[in-house]
């Protein structure tokens, strides 16, 4: 007699997450706050930049942004009807500190106390990101991030802020993704300030560097001791295209320029010597003065991870000359600096409306790299998300799969990770809401809430709702 099959299909185990997880959002100051000219605040590099013709797509600005400067109000009391317990978001500096030097703006920093007192009061807990690329436009005029002055400027800021919010705020981030302010900021010029100078570029890498450095101990001296500093970079998952000698080295080239730049000094007190040596022609790299390594290498309580797409890369064609497709938006000059013998691929793999490959193992992969490199150091997912060219239905409501289905894979990437010995303590979504996505202006959405950019209407998309339920249950729903 043959043996019935089970009828009964066994009950997938839900992916739940640690008690005290932090189930955030995040967005930064130009891409929501508009109010650009209020409360004493002067331009930025970016308010330059998006006001120069040809920079942006259809010449979008921040200029009103999502209005989040009079509506913070509103877009709290959504987050804590949603269920999320943490919100990172960004101060600007030229609101607090206009010309970039001297004392503060009152009415700057009364923003943020504000917007602080509400989270707090919704039970939200924030987590401030003192540069989020808003470089104030005086300092870019007198150099900018290849100068070393602005280091020491980002150093007076920080303590500034520090002061003003230190009693309140608990989570601290010195800067987002310096790999973009440095690179696509000085070397390919797609972000502002638009310099297209690859020896500058590096000197903006080191600097920015020294910005944390010195940041993280003004922030030190003025913080209570329970307060955790961070920085959050976008350290790429670079892979090979094949295990060839020449598409290793390729990796090793990349994941220097991507990553070692950074975290070499930050978190090991010196840059990797291959980066040294294969910039040369470049940079004796100089600029490194006495001392700074061991500033810039500063204890920290945890570090941020942004992840979107790995890199997949390869040996050159010495016979093609074309320009290099990296995933950050086209332009003829490359963001990496002497890595012309370096080809960049598309992974395989379904692609979010960035063009960007879905591809949650790049996240893991991310995860116990960091695990490896900075043990016992606490990690946070400080940004992961997806844009997808979402509409409202007849009945106003937006329905977005894909971004369930790519946060669903995202987190469970995470969970396994926990599983695996990272130390994962939060995930902030990116983004709260349809925001101002630099370049590509308002044609990207990467909201959980929609926007109405005629009517500034926030409405929660399908996938707020489903996030909203992740962060009340502490698991992922199905
Ligand atoms: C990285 C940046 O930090 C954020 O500002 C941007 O909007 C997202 N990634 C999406 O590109």
């Amino acid at each position: 007699m043959p043996v019935p099959s089970n009828p009964v299909t066994p009950a997938t185990t839900p992916v739940t997450f640690p008690p005290a997880f932090l189930w955030g959002a995040a967005t930064s100051a130009y891409q929501i706050e508009g109010a650009v000219r209020e409360g004493g605040r002067t331009p930025s590099i970016w308010d330059t930049f998006s006001h120069t013709p040809g920079k942006t797509i259809g010449g979008d600005t921040g200029d009103i942004a999502v209005d989040h400067y009079h509506r913070y109000r509103e877009d709290v009391a959504l987050m804590a009807e949603l269920g999320l317990n943490a919100y990172r978001f960004s101060v600007s500096w030229p609101r607090v500190q206009p010309t970039g030097r001297g004392p503060a703006v009152q009415v700057g920093l009364d923003f943020y106390r504000r917007l602080v007192d509400e989270l707090l009061e919704h039970g939200i807990k924030p987590a401030i990101t003192l540069y989020h690329w808003d470089l104030p436009q005086e300092l870019e005029d007198a150099g900018g991030w290849p100068e070393r002055e602005t280091a020491l400027r980002f150093a007076e800021y920080a303590h500034i802020v520090g002061e003003a919010l230190g009693d309140r705020v608990e989570h601290w981030i010195t800067l987002n993704e310096p790999w973009c302010s440095a690179f696509l900021g000085y070397a390919s010029g797609v972000h502002a300030p638009g310099r297209t100078d690859h020896a500058a570029s590096l000197r903006a890498a080191h600097h920015l560097n020294l910005a944390h450095g010195l940041g993280t101990q003004a922030l030190r001296s003025v913080l209570p001791s329970r307060n955790q500093i961070a920085v959050s970079l976008n350290s790429s998952v670079v892979r090979p295209l094949s295990q060839t000698p020449e598409d290793l080295a390729a990796v090793r080239r990349i994941d220097d320029l991507a990553n070692g730049v950074f975290h070499g000094p930050m978190l090991h007190g010196a840059y990797p010597q291959t980066l040294l040596e294969s910039t040369s022609s470049l940079t004796d790299w100089s600029f490194v003065l006495d001392g700074d390594l061991n500033a810039i290498h500063q204890p920290l309580d945890a570090l941020g991870l942004n992840y979107y797409t790995p890199t997949l890369v390869s040996a050159a064609d010495p016979n093609d000359k074309g320009p290099r497709a990296d995933g950050h938006g086209t332009s003829e000059h490359s963001p990496w600096p002497a890595a012309e013998d370096v080809a960049f691929h598309q992974t395989p793999g379904d692609r979010t409306e960035m063009g960007w490959t879905i591809d949650p193992t790049g996240l893991h992969e991310l995860l116990m790299r960091y695990t490896r490199e900075a043990p016992g150091l606490p990690l946070y997912i400080t940004e992961n998300g997806a844009a997808y060219d979402d509409k409202p239905d007849a009945d106003g409501q937006v329905h977005d799969p894909e971004r369930i289905a790519y946060l669903h894979g995202h987190l469970s990437a995470v969970r396994r990770a926990i599983t695996d010995g990272a130390d994962v303590r939060g995930y902030f979504l990116w983004s709260l809401m349809d925001n101002f996505e630099w370049a590509y202006g308002y044609s990207k959405r990467f909201g959980a809430v929609y926007v109405d950019y005629a009517t500034l209407a926030r409405t929660p998309k399908s996938s707020a709702k489903w996030y909203g339920k992740a962060a009340r249950t502490g698991s992922l729903p199905e």
